[in-house]
């Protein structure tokens, strides 16, 4: 199933996720069959739906008047059966429990045809070892991010038996989603992001329960300092900055270690004083590379505080 075919989508879950999922299908002219339990669920989907469209109009992100063709390529129902018919590509996005996905794996295997794609917006759960269907080669993750009707993100994580075109065309439909997937060489719990995310949770979890800092402050402290560069340098990157040397001595100095980045300051690859650390800055002098990037970090500085963004929300 190649991407740019793909006409008809199918979205199992309702909730959150889903809603927004269902909302970025129909933005680009995709039908969408969206399914849940009960109508009580299908009527909150409804009203969340419709909320996040007009948010996305009073920003200037879609006119009014397209809402209700958006509106009318989402079709709600309760019955996964009917919804299934002829469906390209089926997004599983059900409450986070395995019995509960098991289920609906076997069943979405059993209704949609056979060269449709199964994407599941899983967590982290290794559904690779507990989905019993037929055809594992179009099982695949695509893992997106709230509210995901507006953050690009979408990891694309293939498990052993996933196919590569299953892989290729949803990481190709994610982009005509508008979306900016990263395709994962392998399953590995919690992926990336949620990876990373669940390292700082620890983190602040414990500065609040031993009462360290107040909320607050911790979330200024992040703001002024993590957001400005993360968006610029991201995480890996950002070590090019401190130092590669000075990472691992401050490894050493918690008693960690690290092969890869050993083996980079072996090599002398030191970060932007060097012109090489993770990345290679093809011989450009350090004067020059922190100018590109401190001219970034100052408009970032701009943009944040002209939204005022240190305020909580
Ligand atoms: N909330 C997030 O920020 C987030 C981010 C990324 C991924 N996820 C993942 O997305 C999935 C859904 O999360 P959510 O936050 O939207 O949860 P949610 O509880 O808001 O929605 C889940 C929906 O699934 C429905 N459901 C349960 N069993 C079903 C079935 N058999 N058939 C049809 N519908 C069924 C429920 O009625 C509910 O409406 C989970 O796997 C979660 O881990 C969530």
């Amino acid at each position: 199933m190649r991407a740019a075919d793909i006409k008809k989508s199918l979205i199992v879950g309702a909730g959150v996720m889903g809603s927004s999922i269902a909302l970025t299908f129909a933005r680009v002219g995709i039908e969408v069959a969206l399914v849940d339990l009960n109508e009580k669920s299908l009527d909150r989907a409804v009203r969340l739906i419709r909320s996040s469209l007009n948010t996305l109009a009073d920003h200037g992100s879609i006119s009014s008047d397209e809402i209700p063709s958006i509106l009318d390529r989402i079709h709600f129902s309760t019955d996964l059966k009917t919804s299934a018919h002829e469906v390209d590509f089926a997004m599983e996005v059900v409450v986070e429990v395995e019995d509960v996905k098991k289920r609906v794996f076997s069943e979405l295997d059993e209704l949609i045809p056979e060269d449709a794609i199964i994407a599941s917006n899983t967590s982290g759960l290794d559904i690779f070892r507990f989905a019993e269907i037929k055809r594992p080669e179009r099982l695949v993750i695509a893992h997106w991010f709230a509210p995901a009707h507006i953050i690009p993100l979408v990891e694309v994580v293939p498990g052993p038996k996933t196919s590569p075109e299953v892989v290729h065309s949803t990481a190709e439909l994610m982009k005509r989603l508008g979306k900016k997937p990263v395709v994962m060489k392998e399953f590995v719990r919690s992926f990336i992001v949620n990876r990373i995310q669940n390292y700082i949770a620890m983190a602040y979890f414990e500065i609040l329960e031993n009462g360290w800092a107040t909320a607050e402050d911790i979330d200024l402290a992040v703001k002024t300092s993590l957001g400005i560069r993360l968006p610029i340098v991201g995480v890996v990157q950002n070590m090019d900055f401190t130092g590669l040397d000075l990472v691992l001595d401050l490894m050493k100095s918690y008693g960690a270690s690290n092969a890869f980045i050993e083996q980079k300051v072996k090599q002398g690859h030191l970060g932007a004083k060097t012109s090489k650390g993770v990345y290679d800055y093809n011989g450009r002098s350090e004067e020059e590379i922190l100018n590109k990037r401190d001219l970034l970090y100052l408009k970032m500085l701009d943009h944040l505080e002209s939204i005022n963004a240190y305020q909580p929300i």
